[in-house]
């Protein structure tokens, strides 16, 4: 039996509404880190009037939607593989890297852990340090890393930090890797949240460097993980040509497909999305100044991590706080490296993100007046 002491994932609405009794109609999911705008009105129109491919099989060779991220990602169509979101190519790529021993640069995202423990690995953490903003310092990354290493993994921006790795930093992070025969897959599923993306993200890396896979996905930024439609980026042709013949065909529904063809060239939608999370996360970031007792660390991407400095009030009280009022953060205390002080939330429309900060200020006022 469940009960609200129990740890959510984003995506737990239905836990949520049978722990809490709160209909998931009623929970803004501020945990999720999906982009707040929905489906795009263009997508929706298109989606609905393609009702009928799904009496066909995908393109097996997926070469339009290829050809439509390629334009969109800024990279050669044949470097693509398309995937059932990014857990699919997360999944395949360490089947086939089958790492003994992986580097994870933490706290972050769990499933590269699960997987290459199913795998049989070992994973080994270089923990990011609260005293630096959890920023990554890639000298001393690079003094860690040595030949019994076979993977290293980066989520760019990190979750739950929200922290990035400029592009100058990820190719001295190569160049290291190359020498000790280190291959590394970059985890780029919220890049389109960073102010200068095009600064940041390692895409254009892949035409010099054979030692990199990107992955990326459209569960965020273009708000349909119920979709399911990832890819990844490589220069490393022998990678393709192995993941290719493991892979499953039509792994990616025509759904997926047609949506995907569209949505890449939706400049509308995304210049709204960029506009509304680009505004959002300055005011969030000077409104959570403002309130004593905790600590929000530089954000990069849509979301934003916190930490409670107030001695008595634990992330869980957080969350049971927020909860209640039909707003459901993520209680960050299951990261490794991170404790009961830690929450994240991602940002949301302007209405809800105010409720938000209404929500944490009162909290942490009446707790300021306590005796
Ligand atoms: C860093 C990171 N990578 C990948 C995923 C999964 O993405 P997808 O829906 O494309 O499989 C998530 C989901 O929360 C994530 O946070």
């Amino acid at each position: 039996m469940l009960t609200p002491a129990d740890h959510f994932h984003g995506s737990d609405l239905e836990t949520i509404e049978y722990a809490y009794g709160i209909k998931k109609e009623n929970i803004t999911s501020f945990s999720a880190n999906v982009n707040p705008l929905g489906v795009s009105p263009k997508l929706r129109q298109t989606l609905a009037a393609h009702i009928d491919v799904i009496t066909t099989y995908p393109d097996r060779e997926y070469t339009a939607l290829r050809r439509a991220i390629g334009t969109y990602a800024g990279c050669d169509p044949d470097h693509i593989i398309v995937g059932n979101g990014s857990t699919e190519l997360i999944s395949l790529m360490i089947q086939i890297r089958h790492p003994k021993k992986a580097m994870i640069l933490g706290p972050t995202y769990s499933e590269y852990e699960r997987e290459i423990s199913l795998d049989g690995g070992i994973s080994l953490y270089y923990p990011l340090k609260e005293s630096n903003d959890f920023q990554m310092q890639a000298d001393d990354l690079m003094n860690k890393l040595n030949e019994q290493i076979d993977l290293l993994i980066l989520c760019n921006p990190n979750n739950p930090t929200s922290t990035s790795i400029c592009r100058n930093d990820m190719r001295k992070i190569l160049d290291c890797c190359k020498q000790n025969n280190i291959f590394v897959m970059v985890d780029e599923t919220y890049v389109e949240f960073v102010p200068d993306h095009l600064e940041i993200t390692s895409v254009p890396l892949t035409d010099y460097y054979n030692n990199i896979v990107i992955l990326r996905g459209i569960s965020k930024f273009f708000a349909a993980p119920g979709l399911r439609l990832g890819y990844a980026i490589t220069g490393n042709l022998d990678l393709i040509k192995e993941v290719n013949k493991k892979k499953n065909p039509w792994t990616i529904n025509s759904l997926a497909e047609a949506a995907g063809k569209l949505m890449f060239s939706d400049t509308e939608y995304i210049s709204a999305s960029k506009k509304l999370i680009f505004s959002e996360r300055d005011n969030i970031v000077h409104e959570l100044s403002l309130i004593n007792g905790i600590k929000a660390y530089p954000p990069t991407a849509n979301f934003i991590l916190v930490r409670i400095l107030k001695n008595g009030i634990t992330s869980k009280d957080v969350f049971e706080y927020a909860i209640r009022r039909g707003l459901m953060i993520r209680d960050c205390s299951t990261f490794p490296f991170l404790g009961n002080q830690y929450f994240r939330f991602c940002f949301m429309s302007a209405v809800k993100n105010r409720e938000l900060l209404m929500c944490i200020h009162e909290l942490f006022d009446d707790a300021n007046t306590k005796p």
